[in-house]
């Protein structure tokens, strides 16, 4: 045991799970390619006031969540608790109004939230986040959900299910508002406390809450969809209309609220059964009053980000393909120390032509190395000793039919090469 661990809800991709979070990313990237979404890599840290402003002050990720620090020069920053804010800043930053909108762009990387770990839920999460900026048309929206339908549909979950609603818009939210807090304060001791604290600051987020009386008060709550303004009733139907049109299955929730408080008109969530508690794959929606939440002119705006540790975590529990295990091709196996150097030059030599290939260093014995190759699931073995290095030659053993052969060591990297190719096509 090491005497110092990593921090509670913060882990370790090993490589016996990396590799399918490679195959994850890769999936996400080409289908960012066909939709039109550009890659860009973006700060982990930001000033803290991006986000207080960006995602809004009394959401639990800006009072209780953020990784907040004090820098050398005084300034406070944050560790981003999501990308969306950072993406909009970018975008006005380098001026990218002027570029043909909408601008779309997607990033990958760490997220940081001081939450409860529990299953599918850690302090420092992964994020593939997309974003389109510039455009109000409801068809942005419905190309967002439609992005994010094909890459899980790409990665092989099937069993998941998207939820939609409208948050409505500066213009009818207020009154929704005023009618959901008088609705609650009415039935004020039936909520829990923390629900009874966001009846003056955030009533919306009531509608969230998953205790079981709280959720009885929500049912017979005032229905947003019944208050949107005839703008933002336009764009939902628009929105639907969209979906149906490309064969999307989906619900209408209207009690689905989102945990930010700078989204407009359409959220969304793609929730899986196989997650539990923590059971949304991704979420996401419009904000078009961001850009200006923190300081810019109106940028309208829509998108998603996808946790990659639920994503993995659900293709396992569903039995997904995460493609071929990036296995070794080729073991190098030395009879004696003489013959080791020989092996070593062998090793590059495959390397260089794009063949994986390992040997040991140590003074171990055929028998061990010949059980290094089969642990490391190894397709050849080649074999140098003393008569190989005298005749200028190795044995190349297949382990899986267990058939060897003699060749000159010069020709191994083409012959092994074909090989694999013969059997890769095959
Ligand atoms: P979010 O719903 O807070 O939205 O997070 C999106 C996804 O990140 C969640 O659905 C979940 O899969 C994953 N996630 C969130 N918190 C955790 C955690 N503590 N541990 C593991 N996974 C987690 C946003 O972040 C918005 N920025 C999405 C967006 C983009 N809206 C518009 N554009």
């Amino acid at each position: 045991m090491a005497e110092i661990s990593a921090p509670r809800g913060v882990r370790d991709i090993l490589p016996d799970e990396s590799w399918k979070w490679a195959h994850v990313f890769r999936t996400i990237g080409e289908t960012a390619r066909n939709f039109g979404y550009s890659e860009v890599h973006l700060p982990i840290f930001e000033h803290t006031e991006l986000f207080a402003r960006g995602i809004g002050d009394t959401t639990d990720v800006v009072e209780k969540e953020m990784y907040t620090f004090t820098d050398k020069g005084g300034r406070s920053i944050t560790l981003r608790p999501e990308a969306t804010a950072s993406m909009v800043r970018s975008y006005l930053e380098h001026r990218m109004d002027i570029l043909p909108q909408p601008v779309k762009m997607w990033c990958t990387g760490p997220m940081f939230r001081y939450e409860r770990p529990q299953k599918g839920r850690y302090r420092q999460f992964w994020q593939v986040d997309f974003e389109s900026l510039g455009s109000p048309h409801p068809y942005a929206d419905v190309e967002i959900i439609a992005l994010s339908l094909e890459a899980f549909r790409r990665l092989g979950l099937t069993s998941l299910e998207v939820v939609i609603n409208s948050v409505g818009c500066p213009a009818c939210r207020p009154a929704y508002r005023k009618e959901l807090s008088d609705y609650f304060a009415s039935r004020s001791e039936e909520l829990c406390g923390t629900c009874r604290d966001r009846l003056e600051r955030n009533p919306l987020r009531i509608l969230d809450c998953k205790r079981e009386g709280c959720r009885k008060v929500t049912e017979d709550a005032p229905d947003v969809l019944g208050s949107l303004c005839e703008e933002c009733r336009e764009h939902f139907d628009s929105v639907r209309s969209g979906l149906d049109s490309l064969g999307a299955a989906y619900h209408i929730d209207k009690r689905l609220v989102r945990g930010l408080d700078y989204y407009t008109k359409t959220a969304y969530e793609v929730l899986s059964g196989a997650l539990g508690s923590q059971n949304a794959v991704c979420g996401g929606g419009r904000y078009d009053n961001l850009a200006e939440a923190i300081g810019g002119p109106p940028v309208p705006g829509v998108g998603f980000a996808a946790g990659v540790d639920r994503i993995v975590m659900v293709m396992e529990q569903e039995g997904c393909s995460f493609g071929p295990e990036p296995l070794i091709d080729v073991f190098g196996v030395a009879l004696d120390e003489p013959s080791r150097t020989e092996l070593f030059r062998l090793v590059d030599a495959l390397r260089r032509a794009g063949i994986s290939a390992d040997m040991d260093y140590g003074k171990r014995s055929m028998k061990a190395q010949m059980k290094s190759a089969s642990s490391r699931k190894a397709r050849f073995a080649c074999i140098i000793g003393e008569s190989e290095v005298a005749a200028g030659t190795v044995v190349v053993k297949n382990l899986q039919d267990g058939e060897q052969r003699e060749i000159p060591v010069s020709d191994a990297p083409l012959d092994i090469r074909t090989q694999l190719l013969s059997t890769r096509k095959g």
